[in-house]
């Protein structure tokens, strides 16, 4: 007994060394990660004392203030909602409700997939969560896929689509010197990328360009991937934001449902609803029938339940209440489009500025493009300029978020731009 206690503590002190060894080194080689491009903006703007400090950088809407804004709409509905309701999970593919009132924004109120039930659908955790639950769903059920990424897109896209393991591809899209879209190399991507593949497309107000295609060109796209059999996901973050119209901004995938395309949709109250830090949103992907959305739908479930197991509730419920009510809706509605139009009295304003200032350069594509975002053309150098000198932060990719433009600020903003561009 006594040598056989004297054996195990020995090993007991060698095993707790070694763990302590192992401990000690566990994250060792754990480096600092990469700034995140957008969101590190807003870092460095809180920890600048400047109070000149301007934050063109991530896609949160202001008011001509500067200031964060709730709708009134979401107000009245917190309100309807306070004290009435209990905390319970929500089920792994969350509010029924939410899902079915957010499936008509995107598909359209008499949609004929939606009455067949051809939809699977869950609640996401924002537009970046539904991305991210589909590119899992789609390495799950087409490993061997790939996802064609418009050049530029979204920072986070290729975060997402990478830690998925979906090899990634690109295609033309912006045209540098146009500062539009470049229709005709985009078309010969398509034309050219092996039949079946996937592609992300970015359903309005595409970011951080604001260049979308026209409707005619959208049906062409359309046409051509139906000649080459691809697959469409739409990320649609910004419903409403670029023509004021969420029915409008649903055109481009209006068109593809027309042409019988079974599309993938992910769709966030973010931007639109200023839900921003409540991770509401919405990933859906039409199926041949009832029976495969059914199929689909419990796979989407399956993939989300080891990763965050069921949604949060409030942000649904903020949703379901505002959709659900013809009151609220309509409130809702006048509420986005004042704040795109907001936005777009922003564009004007800071053209005019910079072309009474007499830039030598031409500022139409201010104006020309639409959504949250101007694609300014600024060069990384200059962005870092503007920045170190005139407190002025913004992505280096030029981006500029003209949601944090305010009249206040407008003439700072383009006197600013145009001392780092006239000698370019
Ligand atoms: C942006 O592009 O600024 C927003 O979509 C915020 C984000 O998460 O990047």
């Amino acid at each position: 007994m006594a040598l056989r206690t004297g054996i195990s503590s020995r090993i007991l002190r060698s095993s707790s060394t070694f763990a302590l060894r192992s401990m000690s080194s566990w994250w060792r080689n754990v480096e600092p990660a990469a700034k995140d491009p957008i969101l590190g903006v807003t870092e460095a703007f809180l920890a600048d004392p400047s109070p000149d400090k301007v934050n063109v950088g991530v896609g949160a809407y202001r008011d001509d203030n500067g200031k964060p804004v709730v709708l009134e709409c979401v107000r009245e509905a917190e309100r309807r909602i306070a004290g009435n309701l209990n905390m319970e999970y929500l089920p792994m593919g969350g509010s029924v409700k939410m899902v079915e009132e957010t499936l008509k924004l995107a598909y359209g109120e008499n949609s004929n997939l939606i009455k067949d039930k051809r939809i699977a659908a869950v609640q996401a955790l924002s537009g970046t969560g539904a991305c991210r639950l589909f590119a899992d769903f789609q390495k799950r059920f087409c490993p061997d896929s790939q996802i064609y990424i418009p050049v530029p897109t979204w920072a986070n896209h290729h975060n997402i689509w990478r830690d998925a393991q979906v090899p990634q591809r690109t295609f033309h899209y912006y045209h540098l010197e146009s500062k539009g879209l470049d229709f005709a190399s985009m078309m010969d991507d398509i034309k050219n990328a092996p039949n079946g593949s996937f592609f992300l497309l970015h359903a309005c107000a595409h970011n951080p360009t604001g260049v979308d295609p026209s409707e005619e060109q959208w049906r062409e796209i359309s046409y051509q991937f139906k000649v080459k059999g691809h697959f469409a996901f739409f990320d649609m973050a910004y419903q409403g934001f670029a023509s004021g119209n969420p029915e409008r901004d649903a055109k481009s995938i209006r068109i593809f449902l027309e042409d019988g395309h079974l599309i993938g949709c992910a769709q966030s109250y973010a931007k639109n609803m200023g839900l921003y830090g409540q991770r509401v949103g919405c990933l859906s992907v039409v199926c041949e029938d009832e029976k495969q959305a059914v199929a689909v739908k419990s796979q989407l479930q399956q993939i989300a339940r080891p990763m965050y197991s069921n949604p949060p509730v409030h942000g649904a419920l903020i949703v379901s209440t505002i959709l659900g009510d013809p009151d609220l809706k309509k409130l809702w509605l006048k509420e986005v489009k004042a704040m795109a139009d907001r936005i777009i009295g922003m564009r004007t304003a800071l053209r005019e500025n910079l072309e009474k200032l007499g830039s030598p350069l031409s500022w139409e594509h201010i104006t020309n493009q639409i959504g949250m975002f101007c694609y300014s053309g600024l060069t990384p150098e200059q962005v870092d300029h503007l920045t170190n000198h005139f407190h002025i932060y913004m992505t280096r990719n030029g981006r500029i978020s003209l949601a944090g433009v305010t009249t206040g600020n407008v003439g700072y903003l383009a006197n600013a731009i145009h001392e780092v561009s006239k000698s370019a």
